[in-house]
């Protein structure tokens, strides 16, 4: 079970930087922001899901508490997300953008870094816990 859970944390990184691809590539493009934004909105939400995923994967695995706490504040931090990206609309009126919409939505790019650095640590964390006895004993 513990090598699933590093599985699912390999996996989750790998999504999470597509998520960083997809935003980039959205920006360039010349289309409605709906449109452009597709693709990373749907992967966005999948993420969410793999967060939570992740979190339980961690549980049913046994990690030590450390690593189901890190896990969870994985899928919180992931949850906040589309949060950050809703509160920031609100400050805008019809599809149009404020300046204090603009400076609550740059959190989001920068929770998305913030996420990748705790969930490299899930990810460590979790291959450490995986490996043999005798390895993940030298290790800690
Ligand atoms: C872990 C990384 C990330 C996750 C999980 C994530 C997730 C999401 C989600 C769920 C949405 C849809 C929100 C909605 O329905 O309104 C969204 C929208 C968006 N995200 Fe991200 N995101 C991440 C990183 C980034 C980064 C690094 C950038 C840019 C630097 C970015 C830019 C955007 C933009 C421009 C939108 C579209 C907002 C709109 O609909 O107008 N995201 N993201």
């Amino acid at each position: 079970m513990r090598k699933a859970f590093a599985g699912v944390a390999a996996l989750l990184m790998v999504v999470v930087v597509i998520q960083f691809f997809l935003a980039g590539s959205g920006a360039f493009d010349n289309g409605p922001v709906d449109e452009a934004f597709k693709p990373h909105r749907s992967l966005g939400y999948l993420t969410v899901i793999l967060a939570i995923v992740l979190t339980l994967a961690a549980a049913v695995a046994r990690m030590p508490g450390r690593i189901i706490g890190l896990a969870g504040l994985v899928a919180g931090l992931t949850l906040l997300q589309p949060v950050i990206a809703v509160v920031a609309k609100g400050f805008g009126d019809e599809g149009t953008t404020t300046t204090a919409g603009q400076i609550v939505f740059g959190l989001h790019a920068v929770n998305g870094l913030v996420i990748m650095a705790v969930l490299r640590n899930v990810l460590m964390a979790s291959r450490q816990q995986a490996a043999p006895a005798h390895s993940a004993r030298t290790a800690s």
